[in-house]
């Protein structure tokens, strides 16, 4: 038995001599150490021995184990590192090269400009209404028969207004003033929001025209509400949104759904009022429609005309925004030129 034991051990440490790996560790602790591996075997056989052998060879038994089992550690250690070393340098990265530069989008021009317009009404009170409660695609009645606009008029010719094919009223808004009537109907005032949204008109593409576009409404509708008020608030915009006072000008115009009605025009920024190509030698720039909300327009969603007034107004985004950034041509804004989108990262 001392002899089969010395054998096992001795093809035991050949075999872990010539180990290569883990993997062949692995085998050879099964092969030799494991339950039912070769020592265990020998082992079972010891109880058929005399006392004195049962001694001697069990002391041998478990020495030669031992033995081995260090020596497996051992190997096992210095595989391990191998192993690990040979992984390292294989996968090695180098932590100080720059990264990869992934490029970030940014807000559109017309977007942060509506952004901005937005949060200036915000501040002064207003809430917003968005395309939910008053759609891009929306039907004749809000587009125009709310808003007093009579069924001949000019404005529902075919020439300006895309007519769809869902159904026989239903319309691309041209102007966001529909958002007036969302606003009003099944509500009591106060009532003081703005709607920022685009619209589409039948035009002939140019740089100072595109066939959709983007407008603000702003409605207010409460007790006592007077031309001041509206005078005041839209002076208070136009200081905030052009960063200083400028001198403006109330000019009487008309709009079906207003009473009376006014075009706003702010001192030209480009001349300061001299007479320049931007402002066509007037000193003058248009910026807003306006007037105190026609009685016609409160009585048809409910509202008594003899209790309550309002102002509403209404702006172009793309308009406010070539003023703020001497743009000269609009069709900018819908090009998507890289070059010229990245001068607006904030
Ligand atoms: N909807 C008008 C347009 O598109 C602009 C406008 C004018 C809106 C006067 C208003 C307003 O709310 O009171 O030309």
């Amino acid at each position: 038995m001392k002899n089969q034991l010395e054998n096992i051990y001795k093809s035991a440490t050949e075999a872990l001599e010539n180990a290569s790996s883990i993997n062949d560790i692995e085998e050879i602790r099964t092969k030799y150490l494991s339950r039912k591996g070769e020592f265990n075997e020998i082992k079972k056989g010891l109880k058929d021995l005399s006392d004195e052998d049962k001694r001697t060879v069990g002391a041998l038994a478990n020495e030669i184990t031992q033995k081995l089992e260090t020596g497996l550690k051992l190997k096992y250690d210095e595989f391990y590192k191998k192993e690990l070393n040979e992984k390292l340098q294989k996968e090695r990265i180098d932590v100080t090269l720059p990264g990869k530069y992934t490029q970030a989008g940014h807000t559109h021009p017309l977007t942060s400009t509506t952004n901005e317009i937005v949060s200036i009404f915000q501040n002064l009170g207003f809430s917003v209404v968005n395309d939910d409660l008053s759609p891009e695609v929306e039907t004749e009645y809000y587009n125009f028969d709310m808003l007093n606009v009579p069924k001949d008029h000019p404005a529902r010719d075919m020439q300006d207004t895309f007519y769809t094919k869902l159904a026989k009223n239903v319309v691309l808004r041209s102007q966001t003033s529909g958002a007036q009537i969302h606003a009003m109907e099944g509500k009591n005032p106060p009532i003081c929001v703005v709607a920022p949204g685009r619209v589409y008109r039948n035009e002939n593409i140019n740089a100072r025209k595109n066939n959709f576009f983007h407008q603000i409404e702003g409605l207010y509708v409460d007790k006592d509400i007077t031309f001041g008020d509206l005078k005041g608030v839209l002076n208070e915009f136009i200081r905030l949104y052009f960063g200083a006072s400028r001198p403006t000008r109330f000019r009487s115009s008309f709009f079906p759904f207003t009473e009376p009605s006014a075009e706003i025009d702010v001192q030209c920024i480009m001349c300061e009022g001299k007479g320049c190509r931007t402002c066509s030698g007037t000193g003058w720039l248009e910026i807003l429609g306006a007037g105190m909300v026609d009685p016609n327009v409160l009585k048809g969603v409910g509202i008594d005309p003899d209790v309550y007034s309002g102002f509403a107004f209404g702006m172009g985004v793309e308009r406010l925004a070539m003023l703020k950034y001497a743009i000269d041509d609009i069709r900018l804004f819908f090009n998507n030129d890289i070059r010229f989108l990245e001068q607006f990262k904030d």
